[in-house]
């Protein structure tokens, strides 16, 4: 797909609905008693992985672009699946699900695409199997496919040696079902959607900064949820219009989860026009509106307990980063080299190909500006829906036009990113 230069980006969108709570809402519904009403869920390959897996578990799930209804029965409704589950290239899909496969009297196989087979899964596998739970995989678990045989649970205190939302949440829908309590303990707090929405369906959990903790043989009530925009979606429009000279744009109903904003405070310590309208009247996810305008960057660093708050964001900050004075340090950002790609890899690659000035470290990277991007170049998104549209806003402000292929990569998480640009491009 070719891409090339704007002059301006002007207008207002409304950003897809949140991915991981998107997720949550059809997992949690699924194992609730009664209906769960979704709005604004996310129509990205991802979550529709995971409404195919749980249709294979017996729920009837209906879906209409961003409707959803889920008719759960209650967790011992669920059904042995006949089919693989395939969760596709949705790492959040089969983490969260094997915490729930752990507790559930049946076999399962759960496989996605090549991106997951290379994901590690002992993070997951190992403290599920200790409560109770049969989980085998290639390398004694690591990789999937993954064969589950669950059953009879009890409760552990896990303390997970990373700050991920997806570890904490397969532990905790174990501990839904285990014998006793669970908790979760980690080095800093990861995004805690799971919590806020499990509260939503009725279940009580203690947290404590970064522990939370849960008793099992609590029972989901089916409820309605609506799905804030994905803060990790707008972020490539924060990013374009800070980026593209005499931009204003307006980011509608986005979600400002404080364990997601990250971004945010990345932006501000950057020096970016950033304005702020809160919408929501104390709804379990907090959003609003957000105003962006073109402006000079200069460089940060990104470490410590931001890193969890923006991990998604790290791509499209790299980028912001190569048009800042002074040079970008991030660092404590390991975890990076285990999502879709190795994305230390993939964005100092890929961002140096169009000139950018970059150095991959062990556990980040460090990006010299004020770097112009010269474009001319061939480049790819390596499948990684984040590479994708990282490259997608980098076409904006290259001098040259550049090729992106496997552009298509996008539809896992924003499947209408590129009309969106356009439609921006356009109102200028
Ligand atoms: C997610 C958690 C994060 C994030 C991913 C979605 C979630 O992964 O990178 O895109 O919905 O729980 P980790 O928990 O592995 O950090």
């Amino acid at each position: 797909m070719k891409r090339k230069k704007i002059s301006s980006l002007k207008g207002e969108l409304h950003i897809p609905g949140d991915k991981s709570i998107s997720h949550r809402s059809v997992m949690f519904g699924s194992i609730a008693e009664g209906t769960t009403v979704i709005k604004n869920f996310l129509p990205g390959a991802d979550c529709l992985s995971t409404i195919d897996c749980f249709k294979k578990m017996g729920v009837e799930i209906k879906q209409e672009n961003s409707d959803v209804t889920v008719y759960g029965k209650g967790l011992d409704h669920l059904t042995e699946p006949k089919e693989l589950l395939d969760v596709g290239n949705s790492g959040t899909t089969i983490r969260l699900m094997l915490g729930i496969l752990a507790g559930r009297p049946f076999h399962s196989i759960t496989a996605g695409d090549e991106s997951i087979a290379k994901r590690p899964m002992k993070r997951v596998t190992d403290p599920l199997r200790k409560m109770g739970a049969k989980i085998d995989g290639r390398s004694g678990g690591e990789y999937t496919p993954l064969a589950v045989r669950g059953g009879h649970l009890t409760g552990i205190d896990f303390q997970s040696p990373i700050a991920s939302a997806q570890i904490k949440s397969a532990i905790l829908l174990a501990g839904i079902q285990a014998n006793g309590t669970t908790t979760v303990t980690e080095p800093h707090k990861s995004r805690d959607h799971t919590e806020r929405m499990l509260s939503m369906f009725g279940v009580k959990l203690e947290e404590d900064k970064t522990s939370v903790s849960i008793v099992g043989g609590q029972t989901l009530k089916g409820t309605d949820v609506f799905v804030p925009g994905d803060i990790s979606s707008a972020a490539f429009f924060l990013a374009a219009a800070s980026l593209v000279p005499n931009s204003e744009v307006v980011l509608k109903n986005v979600g400002l989860n404080p364990t997601r904003t990250g971004i945010l405070d990345a932006l501000r310590k950057m020096g970016a026009h950033l304005k702020i309208d809160r919408k929501d009247h104390g709804s379990a996810e907090p959003y609003g509106d957000l105003t962006v305008k073109n402006t000079t960057l200069k460089a940060t660093e990104i470490s410590g307990d931001l890193i969890p708050r923006l991990i998604d964001e790290i791509p499209i900050i790299a980028l912001l980063a190569t048009q800042a004075e002074g040079t970008t340090v991030i660092k404590d950002a390991a975890e990076l080299k285990v999502k879709e790609t190795n994305r230390i890899d993939t964005v100092a690659s890929e961002l140096t190909k169009l000139g950018a000035r970059i150095e991959p470290t062990e556990d980040g990277m460090k990006i010299h500006g004020k770097t112009p991007l010269l474009g001319g170049v061939s480049v790819s998104s390596h499948h990684d829906h984040r590479i994708g549209m990282m490259l997608g806003i980098a076409a904006l402000i290259c001098e040259k036009p550049i090729d992106i292929s496997h552009p298509e990569a996008v539809k896992v998480s924003y499947p209408t990113f590129f009309d969106h640009i356009d439609k921006l491009a356009e109102k200028a």
